[in-house]
């Protein structure tokens, strides 16, 4: 106990003061007091979030205390609603400009936002590092994996554009089949991806035609305001509105107006599910969805060890395991679980602790205030039933710092069997036979990913056919993971819904539509006159180079 005091007081020396910051990466607290809505930013003078980093400071008096880092608008259900009608104007049941315009117009749009938004790209990597906490080399990844994102749909699009840009024959009927827009999209990305993950829905959202209302996550809300004028000056009015506020005062008045016809949301199923029933016409809605995840990761009797320790590190513990893609759980052979065990307390005591800003930290302070208590409170309960925290320090705690902790032997009356942490603890459970991490497969709601470690072809062959009707991705002595993003993101039960990747996101936010006629003298006329003198921009074979 006295052990787990010094180190939680050296987890408290993390915290720098205000001096210790390096110059490059200190910020100027942001109070956000505009918001977007109808082409035009709106001045707020209402109540206002108080924004504070999970990094903590320093004070000259020795507290430490969270980094206020500034505030953003709190608005109501009556400025969701004004944005709800500017989207349905911009939209205008499909005869607004925006869905009108051609695709290559539509590109253009897209290409000047990209350049304005990564004119940006410091100030909204430092505010990602001070709203969630992140690392500064992973945060620079997530700005450019998401910049590189909006390239890679935008050749995807021509892609699809050029292969409908052609009549198809059948039956004697000529028929042009391409991909039409669905009409206001809801859009909500999570806070440990707040840039990606929400831009991996809203990009292809607004370039297949879409308007759309979009909801930043709670933490890493204040990134997206440098966007706010590059969105104005993109876009036609009202295609993309910003909506702030509290989740449950604004957004149920959305859902119940009936006139959402896309719901995307990266978060829980709980959230999802209960959203989706306030729809009042619920087969109007679409839903393109990525929930709760607990992927497994398998180590069999004859894994390499070095690949598994290596590959589990990654995926349970990148960005403090604060990934929907993490390995929440890990089932291991027991005849090799003491050695693993070893060398992966081994490896986990080498992991660095400390500031966004430092080299190589891997665990850094946690954005959710409420996190490390919530942690705590399933490693007590899992020590109530029989397990231990096999691994020095693990669970030490200080304010937003939590030291990662590998809980072991895990069995099904703990909650780290079946709740997804969320956070840098590790469950890890022995098994003795094959058949009992599938058969934890086949029980659990979630049905993401799986990582099997292991080296005899054979057995991982058997294992991979059923668990590719469990989950959506098996990994093979790899971490899980969503990339590359031209992969099929998505996963069964309450686990997604939809698919998304560059070229599925397209077509998530689009449905097939199509002119068709029987081929006559006066039909081919009327064809050929439409097209000759592009007179339609949906009825065409212009070809996008
Ligand atoms: O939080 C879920 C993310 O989609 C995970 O993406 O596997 O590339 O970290 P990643």
């Amino acid at each position: 106990m006295k052990t787990l005091h010094s180190f939680a007081e050296q987890l408290a020396a993390l915290f720098p003061s205000v001096e210790q910051i390096p110059e490059q990466f200190r910020i100027e607290p942001l109070h956000q007091r505009t918001y977007l809505v109808d082409g035009q930013m709106k001045t707020w003078d209402g109540t206002v979030h108080q924004v504070y980093s999970p990094v903590h400071l320093r004070t000259p008096e020795g507290q430490i205390i969270p980094f206020h880092i500034g505030s953003y608008p709190l608005t109501g259900e009556a400025e969701a609603l004004q944005a709800l009608e500017a989207a349905c104007k911009a939209y205008n049941n499909g005869r607004g400009l925006w869905p009108t315009m051609s695709v290559e117009e539509r590109i253009e749009c897209v290409e000047h936002f990209t350049r304005l938004m990564v004119s940006k790209k410091d100030e909204v990597v430092k505010l990602l590092m001070w709203e969630i906490g992140k690392s500064y080399t992973d945060s620079v990844k997530e700005f450019d994996r998401t910049v590189e994102y909006i390239y890679n749909t935008i050749d995807a699009l021509k892609d699809l554009d050029r292969n409908t840009s052609r009549f198809v024959i059948e039956q004697g009927i000529v028929g042009q089949i391409r991909r039409a827009p669905l009409g206001v999209v809801l859009c909500m990305g999570p806070f440990n991806y707040p840039l990606n993950e929400t831009f991996t829905t809203l990009i292809p959202a607004v370039i297949m035609g879409n308007a759309v209302l979009f909801k930043p996550p709670k933490f890493g809300t204040l990134l997206h305001y440098p966007f706010l004028e590059a969105f104005k000056e993109a876009f036609p009015p009202g295609v993309v509105n910003t909506i702030y506020g509290r989740g449950n005062a604004v957004v149920p008045s959305l859902m119940k107006s009936g006139k959402i016809n896309v719901l995307t949301l990266i978060g829980s199923s709980r959230v999802a599910d209960s959203l989706k029933k306030m729809h009042p016409k619920v087969n109007r809605l679409k839903a393109v969805l990525g929930l709760d995840a607990k992927n497994a990761g398998i180590i069999l009797e004859n894994a390499n060890l070095d690949a598994a320790v290596r590959e589990c590190i990654l995926g349970s513990l990148s960005f403090n395991g604060q990934r929907c893609t993490a390995i929440k759980i890990i089932f291991v052979h027991r005849n090799i679980a003491e050695e693993f065990l070893d060398r992966f307390c081994h490896q986990i005591s080498k992991l660095k602790i400390g500031m966004p800003w430092e080299k190589d930290v891997m665990i850094t302070p946690l954005p959710e205030p409420h996190k490390p208590d919530y942690l705590q409170e399933c490693i007590e309960d899992a020590i109530a039933h029989g397990a231990q925290v096999v691994n020095l320090h693990g669970g030490a705690r200080f304010k937003s710092l939590f030291y990662p902790a590998v809980v072991y032997p895990v069995n099904r009356h703990m909650k780290l069997y079946r709740e997804e942490q969320f956070g840098p603890v590790i469950p890890v459970v022995p098994f003795e036979d094959v058949e009992e991490p599938i058969r934890y497969l086949e029980e659990a709601d979630h049905g993401q990913q799986v990582s099997i470690f292991g080296t005899d072809a054979d057995q991982i062959a058997h294992l991979i056919d059923p668990l590719v009707n469990q989950v959506c991705r098996v990994n093979i002595n790899s971490q899980c993971q969503r990339g590359p993003d031209t992969f099929p993101f998505t996963g069964r039960k309450d686990s997604a819904e939809g698919t998304l990747s560059v070229s599925d996101a397209l077509r998530s936010f689009s449905i097939r539509s199509l002119v068709a006629a029987k081929l006559n003298p006066e039909n081919k006329a009327i064809i050929n006159t439409i097209v000759r003198e592009h007179k339609s921009k949906f009825l065409a074979t212009r070809f996008i180079l």
